[in-house]
């Protein structure tokens, strides 16, 4: 997304300019072109000189330097982004004020815009300071934070810039074109646990990778995106409706009660098939040998198939080999519109890694074989079939 992207990283006089250190070296290695614009306040926390070395290109913050650069440099940018951004130049941005190049090029660029203010929690709830910002989110400028948290003058308070990597994922959504706006879309991920006794369950290896990816890219791509999560060490992205679960008995209470507003369903969570008929209320002590009696779950999509209307579902077939019969049989069965394919004996695909090998199938059995590919991509194309699914529905 932001591959030969020119992104204008205007950077203002705050302590956290260290972040924006990190914000300008993740859009590099994501293939984005980066100028950096720099007030003088900002010259005080940082040299140019470290913002040069990271972008490979000059740091531009004198006004008279170049005659038009308060022209140009806006004219290129497919994405202004302003990181820090103090109240200073919030307050004077959103009055259109233009007393350096940063507040120049602001009036100059006609693109998407995205800020992420840096200030002391007093600061942030000045009316004048309030009054600023709503008046640039009405005129379509985002916002990303500030949070809560530690503040530099050692007071705790809602202040604080957001984290880069928050940063450069609103950017890439920025970027990103909003082909499933007005789409609800219910995604499931990771495993599911099935409690033996108060210590101990019955798990698999999902990681949830593939999930929350999917998650992401929808997200990205404007849609309202419900994440139903078994555990997962991955971090849900900012901006789902995360409801965490634990066994296959809560993730179908909940995607029961969610799939009433869902207009697609994706199922990449690996729910566990069966469960203890009994669960010991104490600790089981050892012994030399134990049997473990299983009872069987539901299966999710396929009740969620009995009742599906013109909601579109997803399912994944997590095989051992490239097992196309067991896959379309799964479709069939559970009444799906397209079925991920994925082959779990392979290293490159399959379970808590960041790549995926993927076969697609959709409901007239047509086969779209892929080759290796990220997670995040792999999401991008399983979205792309289920707008294709839904404009033929
Ligand atoms: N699934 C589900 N509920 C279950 C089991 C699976 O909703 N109790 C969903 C999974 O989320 C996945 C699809 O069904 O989207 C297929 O899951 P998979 O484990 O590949 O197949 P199963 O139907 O469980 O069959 P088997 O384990 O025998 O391969």
């Amino acid at each position: 997304m932001l591959r030969d992207r020119n992104i204008l990283l205007g950077v203002t006089g705050s302590i956290a300019v260290y972040k924006s250190v990190d914000i300008a070296r993740r859009l590099i290695e994501n293939g984005a072109h980066v100028m950096v614009v720099m007030t003088e306040a900002s010259c005080r926390f940082i040299t140019p000189y470290l913002f040069e070395t990271i972008t490979g290109n000059q740091v531009c913050s004198d006004l008279f330097r170049d005659p038009f650069s308060h022209i140009n440099l806006s004219k290129e940018a497919h994405l202004f982004i302003i990181a820090p951004a103090t109240a200073n130049t919030i307050n004077k941005l959103s009055c259109g004020i233009a007393d350096n190049l940063l507040s120049n090029l602001w009036l100059t660029y006609e693109g998407p815009a995205l800020i992420a203010p840096a200030m002391n929690f007093r600061m942030y709830r000045n009316p004048i300071v309030i009054k600023h910002i709503r008046d640039m989110k009405q005129a379509g400028v985002q916002f990303v934070g500030p949070v809560s948290g530690s503040l530099a003058c050692g007071e705790e308070g809602e202040g604080r810039m957001v984290e880069a990597a928050e940063i450069v994922e609103a950017a890439v959504a920025a970027l990103s074109k909003k082909d499933l706006a007005g789409q609800n879309i219910l995604i499931t991920a990771g495993p599911t646990i099935e409690p033996i006794d108060p210590v101990r369950y019955i798990s698999n290896r999902s990681s949830g990778k593939m999930g929350y990816a999917i998650a992401r890219a929808a997200l990205r791509r404007g849609a309202d995106v419900t994440l139903i999560s078994g555990p997962s060490h991955q971090e849900p992205p900012a901006g789902v409706s995360f409801i965490p679960v634990e066994r296959a008995s809560d993730m179908e209470a909940v995607v029961v009660k969610q799939f009433k507003k869902a207009t697609a369903v994706i199922m990449a969570a690996a729910v566990s098939d069966y469960s203890p008929s009994d669960i010991a209320e104490v600790k089981l002590r050892k012994k030399d040998e134990i049997s473990l009696k299983l009872k069987k779950n539901t299966d999710i999509l396929r009740e969620l198939g009995k009742t599906k209307g013109r909601r579109i579902l997803v399912g994944f077939a997590a095989e051992s080999g490239k097992d196309i019969k067991s896959a379309i049989a799964k479709l069939k069965e559970k009444n799906l519109d397209l079925i991920v394919l994925n082959d779990i004996s392979r290293k490159d695909a399959g379970f808590d890694v960041d790549t995926n090998v993927v076969t697609l199938i959709n409901k007239e059995e047509r086969i779209t074989e892929y080759p290796v590919m990220k997670k995040i991509e792999v999401a991008d194309i399983i979205l792309d079939k289920l707008l294709e699914i839904g404009a033929k529905a």
